[in-house]
């Protein structure tokens, strides 16, 4: 097994000053994979270098992985503070109380005392059942609502607290929904899980939250080219088709999965791909170690932002509004559009 010395992994600060590697890994199986062959994949990566799991409660494999950390850092000598191990709360856990049972649940499954970071999943409460139609659509499903985002807020600063969890962050959120929070926080999120590659960058929200120093965390890194049919739309971007990627992964020699990470780590915010298959998932921790890109390059990966976003999360939609795009602010504030409630 290849061993990349987590001291060689270049590192970004978060705003209270602790360091996570620049690259995690991501760990939803989707339909795919089995979580048995997740907990596998993360036993391998621990124990090939990887320091940061990006987990959920959604993703139903966390006592899977729980059991795959305990044997790495057994096998490993791994110790826990070496590890960032984050969770999110899921969309039917952010009423009075539950924040608590949810984290209480994750840190059983993960078998851990405390985690490092903690984000909320989606930023309001509609609930759709793992793996749903394209089409499915909860009729209690709502906006964001201030007040009750910050309830749930307030339990998660609760958790640092008390001790259960180091680091809060938020998912999802567009730029509007944090400059609503922001001033409410008594303690602000430290990081902002989103859609970020180079076929969809996002750079005002990547400013903003440079500017108030919340670390961007990036999913579908490499555009999740294996997600299921159902979040597949015809005109979404193949990222690692895009030429200007091929085309450097060709003078570099490696494939383009690796271009992507290198692109994001060189602009600041840390992926997270994903990977069952030892070659891929080690690969892409040795790239940020090794032979960087050009500025031309990072230049060139810059300007290929098609603004399109693969993830479009129609699923959340509230009954009234008019399409996938409500629930990502595109004026700039907050979008209610076609709600009665
Ligand atoms: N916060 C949120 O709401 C949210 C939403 C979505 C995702 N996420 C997180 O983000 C993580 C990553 O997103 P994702 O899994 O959808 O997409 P991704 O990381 O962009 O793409 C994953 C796919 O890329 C391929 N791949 C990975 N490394 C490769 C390499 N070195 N060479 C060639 N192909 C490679 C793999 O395909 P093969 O399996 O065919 O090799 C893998 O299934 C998730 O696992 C999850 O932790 C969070």
């Amino acid at each position: 097994m290849t061993f990349i010395d987590p001291k060689l992994v270049p590192k970004f600060k978060l705003s209270s000053g602790a360091e996570v590697p620049v690259v995690g890994m991501g760990t939803f199986g989707n339909d795919r994979f089995t979580p048995e062959q997740v907990g596998a994949a993360v036993k391998g990566a621990a124990l090939a270098g990887y320091r940061f799991f990006d987990c959920a409660a959604a993703y139903q494999n966390e006592p899977d992985i729980g059991e795959a950390l305990a044997s790495a850092m057994a096998e490993g000598g791994i110790p826990r503070e070496e590890l960032f191990i984050s969770s999110k709360v899921w969309n039917d856990m952010h009423g009075r109380g539950d924040v608590l049972i949810a984290c209480a649940k994750t840190l059983k499954d993960l078998r851990l005392d405390y985690l490092d970071g903690y984000m909320v999943h989606w930023p309001f409460p509609n609930y759709h059942p793992p793996g749903c139609a394209r089409d499915y659509r909860n009729p209690n499903s709502h906006p964001f609502l201030l007040d009750e985002f910050m309830e749930t807020w307030r339990q998660m600063e609760r958790l640092v607290e008390l001790g259960l969890v180091k680091h809060i962050g938020v998912s999802n959120m567009t730029e509007a929904k944090l400059r609503a929070m922001l001033p409410l926080c008594r303690i602000r999120p430290e990081f902002n899980e989103v859609e970020l590659h180079p076929g969809f960058q996002q750079p005002e929200l990547f400013d903003f939250c440079q500017r108030e120093g919340i670390l961007m965390i990036g999913f579908c890194p490499l555009g999740s080219p294996t997600r299921p049919a159902r979040d597949k739309l015809p005109d979404d971007v193949n990222v690692m088709e895009m030429p200007e990627v091929v085309e450097i992964a060709r003078a570099h020699g490696v494939h383009p999965a690796l271009i992507c990470i290198k692109w994001a780590v060189r602009r600041g915010h840390m992926p997270i791909p994903f990977s069952i298959y030892e070659n891929e998932y080690v690969s892409n921790l040795r790239c940020v170690t090794e032979d960087p890109l050009t500025d031309a390059e990072f230049e060139t990966l810059t300007r290929i932002d098609t603004g399109r976003r693969i993830i479009k999360a129609q699923n959340f939609l509230w009954p009234g509004a008019a399409g996938w795009e409500n629930l990502w602010d595109l004026n700039g504030e907050i979008d209610c559009t076609g709600w009665k409630g």
